[in-house]
């Protein structure tokens, strides 16, 4: 095993530490050394998406950074989506809307989802569908997923 650095980092709220291998991939010290398995690893290529978190507030590829360049970084992952064990709105609306069926590619269409909606709280459906387009589903065919994120972008309207 080569040296082990230290990485400090904010993850959905809770400050965490641990020790990875400068050659580490951040998805995977988010899964293997965190515990939060939430965040799935398809391809490791950045082409499937399924392991997007927000990083500073910004949806990015877990799989394409190391973790040492995490270090000081704010993470979301889909652990950290539901507060006080009620699902947050998108969550809530995949699950009524059939939004998922392996659920493979959820927490990536969620965090991506996510990131639209906080830049644009009213997008139309062909926006949905570019917002997404970075996040690759095997299953669903886009249409409950288009349509659990625009009742979603209501859903939060309405809660201003
Ligand atoms: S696992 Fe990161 S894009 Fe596929
Ligand atoms: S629900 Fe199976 S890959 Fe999207």
């Amino acid at each position: 095993m080569g040296e082990l650095r230290t990485i400090k980092l904010t993850i959905n709220g809770v400050t965490r530490e641990g020790r990875a291998e400068p050659r580490k991939l951040l998805v995977d010290f988010i899964r293997e050394d965190l515990g939060l398995t939430g965040t799935h690893v398809g391809c490791e290529h950045g082409i499937c998406g399924a392991c997007t978190v927000l990083l500073n507030g910004e949806a990015a590829r877990s799989c394409l950074m190391l973790a040492v360049q995490a270090h000081g970084a704010e993470i979301l992952t889909v652990e950290g989506l539901a507060t006080n064990g009620k699902l947050h709105p998108l969550q809530e609306a995949f699950w009524e809307h059939h939004g998922l069926q392996c659920g493979f590619c959820t927490p990536g269409m969620l965090l991506a989802a996510y990131d639209l909606l906080r830049v644009n709280p009213s997008p139309t459906e062909p926006e949905i569908r570019a917002g997404l387009s970075a996040v690759l589903c095997r299953c669903t065919g886009y249409q409950g997923i288009v349509r659990a994120v625009q009742a979603a972008a209501k859903r939060l309207r309405a809660a201003g």
